[in-house]
């Protein structure tokens, strides 16, 4: 299983070990790695699974489709990495993946 890093806000890192074919924010979920509700279940309508995707991943995965973006200017501090967790498929290419968690999601 593709290695996911997810850095808490505060710092914390949590290595996860992600099923291929989940969403990011469902490995968070599952990892119980506070810090995305997932409001919408993965919908791309709440923009509250945002996360922010390391270098050099930013431009590895594949391009958020308009919708995302649309969704990314709800989420609160956006960054030119920012994405929606619910957005990014685990594959097997994604390994050693690193996203960092926001502050708040609201
Ligand atoms: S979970 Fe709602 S946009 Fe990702």
């Amino acid at each position: 299983m593709p290695a996911l890093t997810v850095i808490e806000f505060n710092g914390k890192e949590h290595r996860i070990d992600a099923e291929v074919g989940k969403s990011a924010m469902q490995v968070v979920i599952d990892a119980m790695v506070p810090g995305i509700m997932a409001d919408c279940g993965g919908a791309c309508s709440c923009a509250t699974c945002h996360c922010y995707v390391e270098a050099p991943w930013a431009t590895r995965l594949p391009e958020p489709v308009p919708a995302e973006r649309e969704m990314l200017e709800c989420a609160l501090d956006p960054q030119p990495n920012s994405r929606l967790s619910c957005q990014i498929r685990i594959t097997p290419h994604t390994e050693g993946l690193v996203i960092r968690l926001p502050q708040s999601q609201v």
